[in-house]
């Protein structure tokens, strides 16, 4: 009866076309719907702040199907780039091989938090590879591409050209030393590479030239009226923090946006670069990225990918960090090969007990990690329960994360469901009557109410209400079965029918909350004997045969992974042999003794312009042994040696009274010997002050010295 009111009712919200979703939105009832979220870097892993993400768009697609949308999740590794290249380059192996490692390791991880993609593929397709071409002669073709020769930053030692990211130096603006040659992170300003003072290259530590380089803009500027249109029409951007960023950013006035970088580069080679340039130019990776979109598609659906990117509805799923490149750079570009512009959602970062992930916190997982720990679905119920529109940082506070898992998720929802189940099974073994009386009939008008709320707060990506208001259903359904006190009466035929009420509460229940916890719903159906339900399939009267369900929700407890350590592993060791690096300029390779435990390694230096070859040999210092293993122009190095720098002077961190091998810490902290990469090192900070080195207020020395360094300017780094 309620089952077939509720499908009416649908019905008529709807039209004839989908039986299924009930509530008005802009979708229209049968419009086919590509959701995305952004394409991972194939270059590390994917950690827990990446998820939220992930599952906010699965959650959002799988809650589309379930109401009948034609709805598909699209994603794809992102191949391309200078890090890749460099990172497989350092590795040995081939960029698409290297990606295609991280690749696999993506799919593997968005598996494991029941992360459904309709299709997930990468950038360096083939698909892609010809959508970029298309998009590219289209934009030749209305004259948007134009080539300008510039200044690039050239390495004359690695024999490239640096992206700014890959030179450091000192911030003109507030000349803080050691600065990214993209942003100054003391001051905040945004920097071009060829801005720096005194600029080095982050690879080789040398002095980089700069090099006329011709390249290709497309021209954003053009486009700057009909993007401000866009997005201040009321349909394009719903949440207002966009809008503000938006208009400032027109504002300030749009720059044509370069689309080419210099070789070595992983990437699409850009057609007659060479005939128009005289050199081989490579797209950006932001050109190819987005479309990579359109590719995975393409790739899954082949010629039909049309039908959803020129006649459907496309809803992005980004970060705020990115927002710049699909709020402008990609609508423009669409824009320009007249293809519909796509709906945006943008969420901020997770942080993790208040705080931006750390490693020596204990609040740094990666996917896998936390997985050791803690179960998919209670990160997924986490993230949900907390996740509105506002564009705000999400904490996952560990101990409240507990709370939520063990009291609300297991508590209240995951109680109710097991309970009800359990007790039926276990009592009566099947359902076949259900209570109508009045009381049912008051808690069920209720609770209609309250689907078609959660469906429409599902539509509104509010996940958070939806949340709360499944919570509220499942409130009162544990108010009511300890109401009824089935149990004292277990066997009247009154409390069976009770029971059955139950039971379909809980079948609805599974029904609401099964975008958010596939798994526990499935776990209800398979428990009624049932394989999937959708929407379309809540109601009150359904009766069967039921088998034991299995534990629905598991209960937490917070693992502390405080690392009250040092992560590098720092060691006295005598320089035994000196010599000239056979390709690079401005590098050493040394012979090092670590003393027994470690024995005698291979270390390359960037200090020939500091030191020669006799001020080095038999010197004992400071090195660094737990760092990832690496090959330095062609030469595998198993170390790094500390050393103090003012851009003028460089001091080596002697260690004259300590014995080889001995390990020298800060102020008792200890070293950790986990493996440490470059990148980790680099935001390591330790500074000279009084001769002395410092970590924080911590003070380096061995056992028997205090570590000093000679001749080099308060304040200096470490490196
Ligand atoms: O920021 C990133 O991780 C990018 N790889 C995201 C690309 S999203 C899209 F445009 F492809
Ligand atoms: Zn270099």
């Amino acid at each position: 009866m309620v089952k077939e009111k509720v499908n009416a009712k649908i019905a008529k919200a709807n039209g004839k076309v989908s039986k299924k979703s009930s509530v008005k939105s802009n979708l229209k009832s049968n419009e086919k719907v590509i959701v995305t979220a952004a394409l991972p870097y194939a270059n590390g892993s994917i950690h827990i702040g990446h998820l939220l993400e992930y599952v906010q768009a699965d959650v959002y697609t799988r809650f589309l199907k379930s109401i009948g949308k034609d709805a598909l999740f699209v994603c794809a590794s992102d191949m391309h780039g200078t890090p890749i290249e460099m990172n497989a380059k350092k590795a040995g192996i081939d960029p698409k091989k290297f990606a295609a490692k991280f690749m696999k390791e993506h799919q593997e991880d968005f598996a494991s938090y029941l992360i459904e993609f309709d299709n997930y593929y990468h950038t360096d397709s083939k698909e892609n590879k010809e959508l970029v071409e298309y998009f590219y002669s289209e934009l030749k073709k209305k004259d948007l591409i134009y080539t300008k020769k510039m200044n690039v930053i050239f390495c004359k030692s690695c024999k490239r050209s640096l992206p700014d990211r890959f030179v450091k130096g000192i911030c003109p603006h507030c000349t803080t030393a050691d600065q990214y040659g993209d942003i100054c992170e003391s001051c905040g300003i945004t920097l071009k590479g060829t801005d720096l003072v005194n600029p080095k290259c982050s690879l080789c530590g040398e002095s980089p030239t700069q090099k006329e380089s011709e390249h290709y803009f497309f021209k954003l500027k053009s486009f700057s009226k009909s993007l401000e249109k866009w997005f201040n029409t009321k349909e394009s951007l719903v949440q207002p923090e966009m809008k503000n960023w938006l208009n400032n950013w027109i504002k300030k006035g749009l720059d044509d946006w370069c689309i080419s970088r210099d070789e070595p580069y992983y990437g699409f080679e850009i057609p007659d670069s060479v005939k128009e340039t005289g050199e081989k130019k490579y797209f950006y990776v932001w050109l190819d990225a987005p479309i990579g979109y359109i590719s995975s598609t393409k790739n899954l659906v082949k010629g039909k990918w049309k039908d959803y990117w020129y006649k459907g509805h496309i809803q992005h799923f980004i970060g705020k960090d990115i927002a710049y490149f699909h709020l402008l750079f990609w609508p423009a570009i669409l824009m320009a090969v007249d293809i519909p512009l796509p709906k945006l959602t943008v969420h901020g970062w997770v942080t993790v007990n208040g705080k931006k992930m750390s490693k020596s916190r204990g609040t740094f997982f990666t996917a896998k990690d936390f997985l050791q720990d803690y179960s998919a679905e209670s990160l997924r119920f986490y993230y949900m329960h907390g996740l509105d529109k506002k564009i705000v940082d999400l904490d996952l506070n560990l101990d409240d994360f507990k709370a939520v898992t063990n009291n609300v998720l297991m508590g209240n929802l995951g109680n109710f469901c097991y309970r009800t189940l359990i007790f039926a099974e276990k009592n009566y073994g099947k359902i076949d009557g259900v209570a109508d009386g009045k009381d049912e009939k008051v808690f069920v008008k209720k609770i209609e109410k309250l689907f078609f709320d959660i469906e429409k707060y599902y539509l509104k990506q509010d996940f958070k209400a939806v949340i709360k208001n499944i919570l509220i259903i499942s409130d009162l359904g544990n108010a009511y079965f300890q109401k009824s006190e089935v149990w004292k009466d277990k066997d009247s035929v009154e409390s069976k029918k009770k029971v059955g009420f139950c039971v379909n509460l809980a079948r609805n229940l599974s029904i609401l909350i099964a975008p958010v916890l596939p798994e526990f719903s499935e776990k209800v159906w398979k428990s009624l004997g049932l394989k999937k339900l959708l929407w379309g399939d809540l109601g009150f009267d359904w009766k069967g045969k039921l088998k034991k369900v299995e534990k629905l929700v598991e209960k937490i407890e917070v693992v502390d992974k405080t690392e009250e350590k040092f992560p590098l592993q720092m060691v006295v060791g005598e320089i035994k042999e000196v010599e000239n690096h056979p390709n690079a300029d401005s590098l050493y390779l040394m012979k090092v003794d670590f003393g027994k435990k470690i024995g005698s390694r291979q270390v390359v230096a960037g200090l020939k312009k500091w030191f020669n070859i006799t001020e080095l040999i038999s010197k004992k210092a400071v090195f660094c042994v737990n760092m990832k293993p690496a090959k330095l122009r062609g030469e595998l190095s198993e170390g790094m040696i500390f050393a103090a720098d003012d851009h003028e002077n460089v001091s080596i961190l002697h260690a004259k009274k300590t014995k080889v091998g001995a390990v020298v810490n800060f102020s008792g902290l200890e070293n950790s010997e986990k493996e440490v990469t470059f990148d980790d090192f680099l935001k390591i900070k330790m500074l000279v002050k009084n001769d002395n080195i410092y970590f924080g207020d911590k003070k380096l020395s061995s056992k028997v010295e205090d570590i000093v360094v000679t001749g080099v300017k308060e304040g200096s780094r470490v490196h």
